[in-house]
């Protein structure tokens, strides 16, 4: 019998685009983004529309034991004085790790545990960060141009946005001149 042999989906591990005919790609504006940056009046005043992030996705598993692959497309840009950034997320299942990996751009990866305890990497081309569980995750885009990550984490984790509505990540990134500066809240 002839061994089958077929071209699976890829990516470009530079650009993080990935080619897949059953890709999906999920876009967040700044109106989904209520509440998420400091300067609420800055953001008023932009256009809802703009686009923040996409994520770009092989088609989402759900069962137990399987995985997920995506990419995350954060543009560069500030509203007020901060960094366009992800919404940010504890795992539903708290404990479900993932790992990122930094294919362009410069950013930053917050991680805050229970406690509001704040950890931060730096993320650029080829940076691999694993995210234990029991830790919200968010990107920061402090460069020029789109940050853009790979994830893979597991089927089962889900996203837990409720638990960071009231008081959110207890540290924003700002611009200062041609650098960023961690402030905390
Ligand atoms: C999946 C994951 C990423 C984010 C993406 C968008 O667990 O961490 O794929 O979902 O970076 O960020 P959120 O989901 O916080 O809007
Ligand atoms: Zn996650």
């Amino acid at each position: 019998m002839p061994v089958a042999l077929s071209i699976p989906s890829s990516v470009n591990y530079s650009t993080g685009q990935i080619h897949a005919s059953n890709k999906q790609t999920k876009v967040t504006k700044l109106k989904d983004l209520q509440g998420v940056f400091c300067d609420t009046q800055a953001a008023d005043e932009m256009d809802a529309e703009t686009c923040i992030y996409q994520v770009e996705m092989l088609p989402a598993q759900s069962v137990e034991g399987e995985l997920n692959f995506g990419v995350t497309h954060l543009e560069a840009g500030i509203i007020g004085d901060e960094f366009y950034m992800t919404r940010g997320h504890f795992h539903q299942r708290i404990e479900q790790a993932e790992f990122y990996l930094g294919c362009q751009g410069e950013g930053l990866l917050l991680l805050q545990d229970e406690q509001g305890e704040v950890r931060v990497e730096k993320v650029f081309a080829g940076s691999i960060h694993h995210i234990g569980g029991y830790l919200a995750h968010r990107l920061v885009n402090t460069g020029s141009m789109r940050l853009s990550a790979m994830a893979v984490w597991p089927a089962v984790a889900g996203h837990n946005y409720e638990a960071l509505k009231q008081n959110g990540f207890n540290v924003s990134v700002v611009k200062d001149g041609d650098h960023y500066r961690l402030v905390e809240k």
